[in-house]
């Protein structure tokens, strides 16, 4: 018998775990990895013990995915001014950006179930990590992306042997074209954005940033604030999860305030969380294509998880994303991405607002590596 099931976030419902990317029957909404053999307030006892659905430790797919550093911005932070601002640097996972983590589990939990091919779409870094992920676990895959993907994305999916798939139009015409060609040719659909194994291994994320700054001591303190560019929400979600496993445990007393950033041309999450009107159809082209993501499909997940920690969503503007992207190559030596580059945009915004004050310990996570999508010269 299995350790977990898949649990309705909204309505607590549950199925056994399997690989289907089928979402709670009821509410519509993807499932969550929910621990069945444990009292789930004792989950986390140590920090060094991350709760997994893996049942054999051996069958990790792994590429030593995780623990990326936590670095000081003193320029930017003493323009912003915010006197304790860290940038959590992602990009150095293995495949470049902070997918990896929920790819290593999403691909190792797959392994277990003994899926040998595979069906995702991505705007391009989640294709990339379950291309490599894939590659290395043996199992077969195909990656649909949008045709004007970055080129250098791209690029990178065809080298792990992946089979590629460019689909013309919007980025849910992407989905869809997965979609009829996993339920046609009979595959598992391993979406980053449905699967309840990549949201469960991003969680890691949370458990990382208490091991560095409460334990390791890097501040003396938790981040008031962590600032996150948000499309589907994964490493939103996966950190809130760490950091609610570990509150719960008693190593934290309380999870840092969440906010969301997303592109103006794009902007789902800010218009729902501060009712606005918007709709699919105002949706346009964004420089961070990462966040282009008009129905993020864990919108009620992501709303209640601002709402929780007090957080807050907000809009950027493309001209603040591009300035901001070279901003942090040119002042502090990080080469992001312009999807990674939107939540220091949001940051601004945020600091400027007041919602954010000077002596607040800030945290926001470089995502994506500026080589994957570079800008326009
Ligand atoms: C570099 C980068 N940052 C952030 C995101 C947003 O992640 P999520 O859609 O899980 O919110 C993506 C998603 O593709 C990305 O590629
Ligand atoms: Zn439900």
């Amino acid at each position: 018998m299995s350790h977990i099931e898949l649990r309705c976030p909204r309505c607590g419902k549950s199925r056994p775990a399997d690989m289907s990317a089928e979402v709670c029957l009821d509410c519509g909404l993807p499932l969550d990895v929910a621990y069945i053999t444990h009292d789930e307030t004792g989950l986390a006892a140590d920090v060094n013990a991350i709760p997994s659905p893996i049942h054999e430790p051996g069958s990790m797919v792994s590429l030593g995915e995780g623990n990326t550093p936590c670095v000081k911005l003193l320029t930017i932070g003493g323009r912003l001014p915010l006197s304790q601002l860290f940038a959590k640097l992602e990009f150095l996972n293995p495949t470049g950006s902070f997918k990896d983590r929920g790819t290593a589990t999403m691909v190792s939990v797959a392994r277990e179930h003994g899926v040998t091919e595979l069906v995702e779409d991505s705007s391009g870094n989640a294709g990339a990590s379950v291309s490599a992920y894939a590659a290395r676990a043996g199992i077969k895959s195909h990656i649909f992306v949008p045709a004007d993907a970055p080129e250098a994305k791209l690029r990178q999916i065809r080298a792990y042997g992946t089979e590629i798939h460019p689909i013309a139009g919007t980025r849910e015409a992407v989905t869809s074209a997965a979609v009829a060609f996993h339920q046609q040719h009979g595959l598992v659909y391993a979406s980053h954005m449905l699967s309840p194994y990549f949201a469960e291994g991003t969680k890691a994320f949370g458990y990382e940033v208490v091991q560095q700054f409460v334990v390791q001591q890097l501040n003396g303190a938790m981040p008031d604030h962590v600032v996150f560019p948000v499309g589907n929400g994964s490493l939103l979600i996966g950190a809130f999860q760490g950091f609610r496993e570990l509150q719960a445990s008693g190593i934290i007393d309380k999870i840092p305030r969440l906010h969301a950033v997303q592109a103006r041309n794009v902007m789902p999450l800010v218009a729902a969380f501060n009712n606005e009107t918007w709709s699919l159809a105002d949706a346009t082209k964004t420089v961070a294509g990462g966040i282009s993501v008009a129905a993020p499909s864990r919108q009620w997940q992501i709303l209640e998880i601002l709402r929780l920690t007090a957080g807050s969503a907000v809009a950027v503007d493309e001209s603040s994303i591009l300035r901001m992207q070279r901003d942090l190559a040119e002042q502090e030596g990080i080469f992001a991405e312009p999807t990674s580059a939107a939540a220091f945009a949001g940051l601004e915004e945020l600091a400027s607002q007041g919602v954010i004050q000077e002596s607040d310990t800030v945290l926001v996570p470089v995502t994506g590596f500026g080589l994957k999508d570079e800008p326009p010269r």
